[in-house]
């Protein structure tokens, strides 16, 4: 049974530019979205605790709440600066060497490479919002969806963790950056796929495993590179309950998947193939551009050949890989989504630490908490 990409993405070519583009919100001024679940609420009156790396988990989400106040915003940010300082660094397109002579980018100079700094972190923390709030929705299914007692209690402390991350990212993008960006359409897609599907462990898959995973490596990348104190200390907080997600994920999935057939694995591998090449669209920018005035056909097949892109997109799923080897995805099927993985150019991670053991050494608020009562 050989199924194409034209079924499962739309398209027979991963580059091809105007079916990613085809993909498009027509809804930016809508303040609302309504999405129709298909998933059972389950009740269980098996209330033993027998999951114990989950009730582990449960303990350290329980002592490792912290409160948004609390972070720095005093915190006087002045956003060109800060974009100025990190861009050399941060940005795979800036002086990337390409020759750009007759792209959209032909008579740029440092104002407009600023100008676009600027918007792509609007844009950028504008995702990270939507996708925290897609993470709150997701968190909240599980706690009705999955049918073990134990996990229902770690979700329930996962969905505070969301409100707090919705919260940060929102109150930063209000009080120190310049602009919102309405979802991008791809991770719109997304996230309306996970929800839709009524098969409880779908939702992990897509929440906890792809997006939770991805954000945790961007997130990881951004806390490197900033140089603003308030970002900084905001991401090194928000990544050590992001560690705990993902590895609630993979914890859960661990047992549930033992006993899956053959058949079922396969299209959780698919499943898993789809949410990987619409996150990679989304990483386009293709709002910034259009924002921006350029063609964004034009500046989508300029970024498609940054020679550092690689680089960077592989780096965004040094967190997914590994979790989906130890989940077994990467290997049934003959290796079906390790084919696909290599495809996308980001199988090298498959060897990195994965995060069910992880999210113990990424618990900043703990180290912070011990560290100021020694
Ligand atoms: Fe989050
Ligand atoms: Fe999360």
């Amino acid at each position: 049974m050989a199924i194409s990409n034209e079924e499962l993405i739309g398209r027979a070519d991963l580059d091809d530019i105007e079916a990613i583009l085809a993909t498009s919100n027509s809804d930016v001024d809508a303040t609302m979205h309504e999405v129709a679940a298909n998933s059972s609420t389950i009740f269980t009156w098996d209330y033993e605790r027998s999951r114990a790396p989950l009730a582990k988990l449960y303990e350290k989400a329980k002592t490792s709440q912290w409160n948004a106040n609390d972070l720095p915003w005093e915190t006087e940010v002045d956003q060109e600066k800060v974009v100025e300082a990190n861009q050399a660094a941060n940005s795979y397109l800036y002086q990337s060497g390409i020759d750009t002579t007759g792209t959209p980018f032909e008579n740029w100079g440092d104002k407009e490479w600023l100008e676009f700094g600027v918007e792509s972190q609007n844009w950028t923390l504008s995702q990270f919002m939507h996708g925290e709030q897609g993470a709150l929705i997701c968190t909240a299914q599980i706690v009705e969806t999955v049918p073990w007692i134990d996990a229902k209690y770690y979700a329930s402390t996962q969905v505070m963790d969301e409100a707090r991350h919705v919260e940060v990212f929102s109150r930063y993008l209000d009080t120190k950056l310049s602009g919102h960006y309405p979802i991008n359409a791809h991770l719109k897609a997304l996230l309306d796929d996970i929800i839709t599907d009524n098969r409880w462990d779908m939702t992990y898959l897509g929440m906890q495993i792809m997006v939770e995973g991805l954000a945790l490596a961007s997130f990881g990348f951004m806390h490197q590179m900033s140089t603003e104190p308030l970002l900084k200390q905001l991401l090194r907080y928000v990544m050590s309950d992001e560690a705990r997600h993902v590895a609630f994920g993979v914890l859960s999935l661990q047992e549930y998947y033992e006993q899956l057939s053959a058949k079922e694995i396969r299209e959780r591998q698919e499943f898993a193939y789809e949410a990987a090449v619409r996150m990679r669209d989304r990483f386009l920018q293709q709002e910034v551009w259009e924002r921006m005035g350029v063609d964004v056909k034009q500046a989508v097949k300029f970024v498609l050949q940054a020679p550092d892109r690689p680089i960077f997109q592989g780096m965004l799923f040094s967190k997914i890989v590994p979790n989906c080897k130890k989940l077994g995805l990467l290997d049934a099927a003959d290796g079906w989504l390790r084919e696909k993985f290599t495809e996308l150019g980001v199988i090298q991670f498959e060897d990195w630490a994965d995060t069910g053991e992880e999210y113990a050494s990424l618990d900043m608020v703990a180290q912070d908490r011990e560290a100021a009562s020694a």
